[in-house]
This record gives structure tokens, sequence and C-alpha cells, in this order.
């Protein structure tokens, strides 16, 4: 048994010994060149987890951060956002449009139920013009992963001038993504989910078509305005004070994350997937999200079925594992289980064994 309890949670995540050695390495100033060099670097290497030769850049802040400077940053100010809601994730980030004074449009679907490509191309042939489509790729709270590629293609092919801002806060290193070939413009995630790293900071990648568009657009903030912060990032001079330890660490974490493959990687996820409901299913239970295709790969929500959540979280906590016991108004009817990040499908194993 591990010296902590394991977090199966859909973050944080586990981190592993070799990552939290790095982060106690004595720290380094934020403007000496030797750190100047590995800001450069993990610019340079998001490129490759991101799929994307367009800017990345990262910054000191939780992933709800991330959320808000997108819509400051490319939405106009009266403008209208279409929002693809289908769990409290997605929900949160059409709150976060209102409050910014956005029109902000919710498109939704019941929870545990992905947008059907469908849905979406009906709603841009006949609504109002929108500035910007805004998904959640994997909506944490119910386990669904939303079709993509294809809304993706919905939105070129119906809104061609409407940009793409996507939460890959549980996608991004854990299923399968890629910025350029489907053509998002905004993409982010915090570093505490699939990349097995403690939460502190966002990871980006930005459309130079929306950076164009960010420029147009005023009161974009000061933090978080993109196009000053993607160039400033990108030379390795970061505005703020970034979290120097877990900046080496991420550095190392991407270059084990390319050591491994991205392909590789994904195809893990998918297994630890997979050996989750297939014992959840010896067990009479069924994951939260019906459709095959819309179950995530890195986070299973199933259904309790009157069963004592809190009683199966104690059984795992007793083996020396954390379990999450439902989120939002699941909590207590379905728990979930967080298969993403580093783990091995042995280690999945043994806790599902525990349970
Ligand atoms: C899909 C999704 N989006 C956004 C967030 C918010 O991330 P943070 O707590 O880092 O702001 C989470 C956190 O669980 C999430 O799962």
């Amino acid at each position: 048994m591990a010296d902590h309890p394991v977090l199966f949670l859909p973050g944080p995540t586990e981190v592993d010994d070799e990552l939290r050695q790095i982060m106690a390495m004595p720290l380094l100033g934020h403007r000496e060149p030797r750190f100047v060099a590995v800001v450069q670097d993990v610019c340079r290497r998001l490129r490759d987890l991101y799929l994307t030769r367009q800017a990345t850049a990262f910054e000191t802040c939780a992933a709800t951060a991330l959320m808000e400077a997108g819509i400051r940053n490319l939405v106009p100010r009266g403008g209208r956002s279409l929002h693809l809601v289908c769990g409290a994730f997605s929900e949160r980030w059409q709150k976060i449009a209102q409050l910014c004074g956005r029109d902000a449009e919710a498109l939704t679907v019941p929870p545990g139920q992905a947008h059907p490509p469908a849905l979406l191309r009906a709603r841009l042939q006949q609504g109002p013009p929108v500035q910007a489509v805004v998904v959640t790729h994997n909506e944490t709270a119910t386990g669904v992963l939303e079709p993509l590629r294809e809304l993706a293609a919905t939105v070129h092919a119906h809104a061609p001038d409407a940009l793409l801002l996507v939460d890959v806060v549980t996608s991004v290193g854990g299923a399968e993504l890629r910025f350029d070939d489907w053509g998002l413009d905004f993409a982010f995630a915090g570093t505490q989910k699939c990349l097995a790293l403690p939460p502190g900071l966002c990871t980006y990648a930005v459309s130079r078509r929306a950076l164009a568009r960010a420029a147009t657009i005023e009161e974009r903030g000061f933090l978080l305005d993109l196009p000053r912060a993607v160039a400033d990032t990108d030379a390795g001079k970061t505005l703020a004070t970034p979290c120097v330890p877990l900046v080496y660490a991420l550095q190392r974490q991407l270059e084990r994350v390319a050591a491994e493959g991205l392909p590789q990687r994904w195809a893990r996820h998918l297994a630890l997937r997979d050996a989750t409901l297939a014992w959840a299913a010896a067990r009479g239970m069924r994951p939260f999200v019906g459709d095959e295709a819309a179950r995530s790969p890195t986070v299973s929500c199933i259904d309790a079925r009157g069963g004592d959540v809190e009683a199966l979280a104690r059984r795992a906590d007793a083996a020396g594992y954390r379990i999450d016991e439902g989120y939002g108004e699941l909590k207590g009817r379905a728990f979930r289980i967080g298969h993403m990040g580093d783990h091995p499908l042995a280690r999945l194993r043994a806790l599902l064994a525990a349970l």
C-alpha cells in the first residue's frame, strides 16, 4: 500500500514520486536565463500536447480563469456566445459569459447526454448569428465526452466566422484531441487532471485567427490579455511570477507524455475506462452515460442504483484509495472514478478489487 491515499478522483489526480521530487528542487528566480529557457521549452512542448503549430502558453491560475479569459478576449461586448451545456462545468462557462455581459445562449441537453451534431446544425441554421461556439469536451460532472471533431466540423460548415472555444480540462493528455486538425480556436486545461500534476497552472492553445479577433476586442483584462500573454510567455517572460516548481514539473511531465506517445496515452485511458465499466457491469451497475460513444475515457460516473455511495467511498479509503461520491445533483446517487493521468491498468484493477 502507498504511504498516502492514492487519488482516483476526477482531479486532482495522483502525482508520482519523480514529479513530486522535481517540485522540491531549489528555486530559480523567474527572470534568470535558465528559467526563461524552461518557460520557452514548456511552450514548445505544449504544441505537441495540443497537436498544434499555433500559439501555446500557460498561466499560474485555475482553469476557471481561462473560461473567463476566453470570453473576454474572444467574444465582443454585446456579442453572442452559444454554449453547449450538458452538465455543471459547461453551465459554469455560460454563467461566466453572462457575468461578463455577453449574450450567452445555452443549447442544453439532459445530463448524461452529449450534443448530437445535428442539434447544433439546426441551431446554427435557424437562430441568430453567434460570434463563438463554446464546448466542454469532457463534462467531468457526468462523464460525457462530446463528439468534438464532428461538432467542430458542424461549426465550420454552418458558422464559419464563429470561433470555437473548448474546455479540454479533463481531456487533453487523456482523450484524443487534435487542435489544428479539428480547427479549434481556443482550448485550455489545468495541470491537475490528465497531466497528473498538482493544481496551479493552466495550459492553453490559441489559433492565429483567435488572436487576430482578440486584437479587435476591447477590455480584455490584464493578466490574461491573450495576445500579450501568449507573446510574453512564448518569449519566456511571464508577466507575473509563475509557480516555478510546478513549471519544472510540467516540463518533465511533457517530456514523459511524449515518451509514452499520445496515441498510446489515449489508448491507456480507454483501457482504464473499459476495465472500470466491465467491473461495474459485472455488479449490475451502469454508467450514468447511456450512449457508449459518449462515455468518457478519463472519468466514469456510475449510477449507484440506490446503493450506499458513502460506504463504498469508505471502503476505498480503508484500502488506501480516494474515489468521488458524485458531483452536484448526483452526489450520493452516482459515484465517480477518475481514471486519468499516469495510472497503470494494474493499479486501477487493485482499486476495483478493493471496492
Ligand atoms: C471540465 C472542467 N472544466 C473546468 C473545471 C474547473 O477547473 P478549476 O477548478 O481548475 O478552475 C473543471 C474542474 O474539475 C472541469 O472538470
